[in-house]
């Protein structure tokens, strides 16, 4: 019985250290947080993650590792119902080595708690896990180099939704051509996920009209999500 709970607590304060890295510093207790089995599983699935961050940190598949100041290789809830993928960091991410903490960040961490939500309940990743110089989008070869590691961060932490955030998160696991504006709204079939493209918040930064529409994809995650809408 000591052992039982000396081993817990070793688990628990591992868990907090690396959440500490990883600049969280609040919990909320969800069903799927509450120290049982799903914790015992979340602990798995955050070493998996540590182990492919190491592998990713030393990835030199493509040139932009050189000019990082930081990997931006994603955070949260490695148990996580749902999952938000972007495109790549950008000069805050780069320096702070998190994703979306710059101002399309804060959009998305408003998004979030808008949902009932908070940052530490989801997962957040990118396509590119390193900056592309001067913001520019990603290239070709970049993408390719990169995604491998997003599939597999999506196999370990096996959300029930994924929201793609802009057009390269969504053409790269849609393999879907048409626009962002004539996709988003409806979930699409992601390896037996349920994906919900949404325009990216850096989007809404130029384009606020869009928020509204953001917001209702946003209401039907929640709903597929039994997560209660305020009124
Ligand atoms: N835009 C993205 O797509 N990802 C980030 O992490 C930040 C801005």
């Amino acid at each position: 019985m000591q052992k039982e709970l000396n081993d817990t607590v070793k688990k628990i304060k591992l868990l907090i250290e690396t959440d500490k890295n990883l600049g969280i510093e609040e919990y909320f207790l969800s069903n799927k947080n509450k120290f049982n089995n799903s914790d015992s599983q979340a602990f798995k699935k955050r070493k998996r993650l540590d182990g492919l961050r190491k592998i990713v940190l030393s990835c030199k598949k493509c040139k932009l590792y050189r000019a990082r100041t930081n990997l931006v290789f994603g955070e949260g809830n490695p148990d996580a119902d749902l999952m938000f993928v972007g495109e790549a960091p950008g000069r805050d991410e780069d320096i702070q080595g998190r994703p979306f903490v710059g101002r399309a960040g804060k959009l998305l961490s408003r998004i979030i708690n808008a949902m009932n939500l908070k940052r530490s309940d989801v997962y957040i990743a990118n396509i590119l896990k390193d900056r592309p110089p001067n913001n520019r989008n990603p290239e070709e070869e970049e993408i390719q180099a990169c995604t491998g590691y997003l599939i597999e961060q999506i196999e370990i932490i096996e959300p029930k939704v994924i929201c793609a955030l802009g057009s390269f998160a969504t053409k790269e696991l849609l393999k879907k051509d048409e626009p962002i504006s004539k996709l988003r709204g409806k979930f699409y079939n992601y390896k037996n996920i349920k994906l919900m493209p949404t325009y990216h918040p850096a989007y809404l930064l130029r384009n606020p009209h869009g928020k509204k529409l953001v917001w209702e994809d946003m209401k039907e995650i929640m709903k597929e999500l039994s997560i209660k809408i305020r009124k």
